[in-house]
């Protein structure tokens, strides 16, 4: 067993006002006492990124938060260095909630496994992790999408909007993107197979869609908030179905969602869901025994982008709670 290792980690400096800045974050090496009998002790091998974090570090994520001072939150991807537990060897690849530093103890419940039929373990992170689940929970579960529906997917590319357009092609559905820029309509239309792609800055989201689909939308994944759910509302089929699931116009503080009249919903005779993944975690076996076969042989396409080290996780955050990202951002800690 060794005794006080260094621990690179990233501490939250202050509590972000609006946007999150670097300076909100900082990289300390902390130190790592000896590990305590019973605990595993995992070295991070990928972080995740994800958009919930801004709730969590403002102190306000469905009841817990981190505060000024704590190691910021998140799921990673890890190995195995320490253990006495016959169950968990060293070198087992595991998924668990380190946060974002390089060394973690944990008890073995808190730990799972990675599949080892997956070459590459980043994608529990992404495709068949967290979002992918999300995605799976949305248009399989929920809204239960079907040959010859229309499902409209804004925040297209990232890490739910990825696996959500792969699941409804699947199932036979037309796939309309929405997204920004260039390069992400390249990669919606040429990497994840959408039928269509609107750019939410450059072009106007209601005469696209009238456009696109004259017969109107039939399922929507509220991945963002207004104004683009109001939009997209308006242009519903009747009887059709809306999953909520983000807010992200809302994370920074600086707009508030509302959503349209219920008298819409009413004369749509629309469905609408909310969505939280929590719910879903007892099915996460199943999910990947389904996708992680799939995942291996090619017939899905995880979309990640990849930073390289711990000390880029606070550029890479503050990227992508601007939109910037291209990708599900993941974070390589280690080897
Ligand atoms: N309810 C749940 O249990 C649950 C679980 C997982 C995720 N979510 C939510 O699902 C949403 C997508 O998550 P994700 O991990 O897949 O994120 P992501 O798509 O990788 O990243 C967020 C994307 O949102 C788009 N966006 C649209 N308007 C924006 C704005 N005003 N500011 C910043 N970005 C904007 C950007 O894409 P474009 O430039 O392409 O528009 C950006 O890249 C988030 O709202 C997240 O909180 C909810």
């Amino acid at each position: 067993m060794t005794n006080n290792l260094d621990n690179p980690a990233v501490i939250l400096a202050k509590r972000p006002e609006g946007l999150p800045e670097p300076d909100d974050f900082r990289l300390e090496t902390r130190s790592l006492g000896p590990r305590s009998s019973g605990q595993i002790r995992c070295q991070t091998l990928y972080l995740s990124l994800d958009p919930y974090m801004r709730s969590v570090i403002a102190g306000n994520h469905m009841g817990h938060g981190v505060d000024p001072g704590e190691v910021i939150a998140g799921e990673v991807v890890a190995r195995v260095v320490e253990s006495d537990d016959d169950d968990w060897p060293i070198d087992t690849v595991v998924r668990c909630q380190s946060g974002w530093q390089t060394l973690s103890d944990h008890p073995a419940e808190a730990l799972s496994r990675v599949p080892a039929s997956l070459s590459r373990p980043s994608l529990v992170l992404s495709i068949l992790g967290m979002p992918g689940l999300t995605a799976w929970a949305g248009m399989v579960d929920l809204a239960k999408v079907r040959d010859g529906d229309v499902v409209v997917i804004p925040a297209a590319v990232g890490g739910v909007g990825a696996m959500a357009a792969q699941l409804c092609k699947r199932a036979g559905a037309t796939t309309i993107a929405i997204t920004s820029g260039e390069a992400k309509r390249r990669i919606a239309l040429e990497t994840l197979g959408y039928d269509y792609c609107i750019d939410r800055v450059e072009e106007d989201l209601a005469e696209s869609l009238t456009r696109i689909a004259p017969g109107g939308v039939s399922v929507y994944f509220d991945l963002v908030g207004d104004p683009t759910l109001t939009t997209v509302a308006q242009q519903l089929s009747i009887g059709g179905r809306v999953v909520l699931c983000g807010l992200i116009k809302d994370y920074n503080g600086d707009h508030k969602t509302t959503g349209p009249h219920p008298g819409l919903w009413i004369t749509k005779r629309a469905t609408v869901s909310g969505l939280v993944v929590y719910d879903y975690e007892s099915q996460r076996t199943a999910f990947e025994d389904e996708f992680v076969p799939l995942a291996e042989s090619g017939d899905l396409v995880a979309n990640e982008e990849m930073h390289d080290g711990l000390a880029t996780a606070p550029d890479a955050f503050c990227e992508l709670m601007r939109g910037r990202n291209h990708g599900k951002v993941v974070v390589k800690v280690g080897d």
